[in-house]
């Protein structure tokens, strides 16, 4: 069962980090800056806000704060919400999104 199996994941954070570390690691750390910026804390961010990460311009004067919503359409594809913007990865799975979403948010508190 599809749904039985979302919500067990959803109840252990330690395997909810799994499509994270699948998805975005090879681009992101939480605590240091790859070919990504560092997302720890990045749900209530201002968008392009760490100071030393060399973003793109369009990202910096988005003026996008981070947010559940804003995340998810950002994941399902970052072209489209900031045309422009250096990071060439979509997450096309509505509930993998929702995954990785709520792991970023339980870092964040
Ligand atoms: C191929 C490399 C790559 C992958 C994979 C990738 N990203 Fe990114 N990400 C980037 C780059 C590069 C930027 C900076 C974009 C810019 O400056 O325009 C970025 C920016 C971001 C930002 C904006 C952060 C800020 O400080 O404003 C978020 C949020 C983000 N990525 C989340 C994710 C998540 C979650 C995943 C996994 C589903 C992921 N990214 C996968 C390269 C990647």
């Amino acid at each position: 069962m599809k749904r039985g199996l979302a919500l067990v994941l959803a109840a252990m954070p330690v395997i909810a980090a799994d499509p994270f570390t699948r998805r975005c690691s090879g681009c992101h750390a939480l605590d240091v800056d790859k070919e990504g910026p560092r997302l720890r804390g990045v749900v209530g961010r201002k968008a392009g806000s760490v100071a030393d990460f060399g973003y793109s311009q369009v990202l910096r004067e988005s003026g996008i704060v981070w947010d559940e919503a804003t995340l998810d359409k950002w994941l399902e594809d970052p072209q489209k919400l900031v045309p422009g913007n250096a990071m060439e990865f979509r997450v096309p799975n509505v509930d993998e999104r929702a995954a990785i979403i709520a792991y970023l948010k339980s870092l964040s508190k």
